[in-house]
């Protein structure tokens, strides 16, 4: 399976929620790789690092590619790819989305990263990704909850599916800086949050893959 990370700008939690994922797939013994396609930042990698430094598990295999193709050589390897995608949208990421079984587009909730998000779901869908294989997510979701509605309702007039989200906090950061995912801070109450997320993902994936059966 392969899973794409992305958006049309920067800083929106790509990485955060990629990390995360990898994690609980691997929890529940899929073999995973990060594809980390950032080879600017490679924030991925290099959390990745940290992470093998520190002796944390599951241990999850990170590897920076220029292409697509590259990062698809040996896939066979693995149950699941997830793409983490560069800062910024560009050629790669329909080229990316086009290789997917399902792509996920975190945004935050001001409407300076809700636009351009749902902007970046069209031109995908313009493109030729089917609407049901993309997803929409909420990253650093303050305390505020008409803001977090506001933005949920938004998201679901579009027509795109709302995954869910990750709460804003300092102790998701402080995870990140060590290499520890979003769902691995001391927190139960944090992880759970990032925890529904991620089977809410799952959920949807195993719904696409059944309905696929079914009308061929
Ligand atoms: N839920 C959160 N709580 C606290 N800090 C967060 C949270 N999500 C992300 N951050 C911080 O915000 C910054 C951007 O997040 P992240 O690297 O996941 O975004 P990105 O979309 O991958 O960025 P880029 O486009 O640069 O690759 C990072 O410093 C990260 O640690
Ligand atoms: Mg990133």
């Amino acid at each position: 399976m392969k899973i794409g990370v992305l958006s049309q700008k920067g800083g929106v939690g790509k990485s955060t929620l990629t990390r995360a994922l990898a994690v609980e797939y691997s929890r529940n013994d899929w073999e995973v790789k990060i594809a980390d396609m950032d080879l600017k930042q490679s924030t991925s990698t290099i959390w990745n690092r940290k992470r093998m430094d520190n002796g944390f598990t599951p241990k999850i295999a990170v590897e920076p590619f220029s292409s697509v193709k590259d990062a698809l050589k040996n896939d066979s390897q693995y149950d699941l790819i997830i793409f983490d995608g560069a800062g910024q949208a560009d050629v790669q990421t329909l080229e990316i989305a086009k290789v997917c079984d399902f792509i996920i587009l975190p945004t935050g909730v001001t409407a300076d990263d809700l636009e351009p998000q749902v902007k970046l779901a069209h031109e995908l869908k313009k493109k030729g990704i089917a609407r049901q294989r993309i997803g929409m997510c909420l990253s650093r979701v303050g305390g505020s909850k008409n803001e977090l509605e506001a933005a949920e309702e938004y998201i679901k007039a579009t027509g795109y599916t709302f995954l869910g989200l990750i709460a804003e906090k300092t102790s998701i950061g402080q995870c990140s800086d060590s290499g520890l995912a979003a769902n691995e801070t001391k927190y139960d109450s944090i992880n759970r949050i990032a925890d529904q997320l991620i089977q809410n993902i799952y959920n949807h994936i195993e719904q696409l893959a059944k309905e696929e059966v079914r009308y061929g």
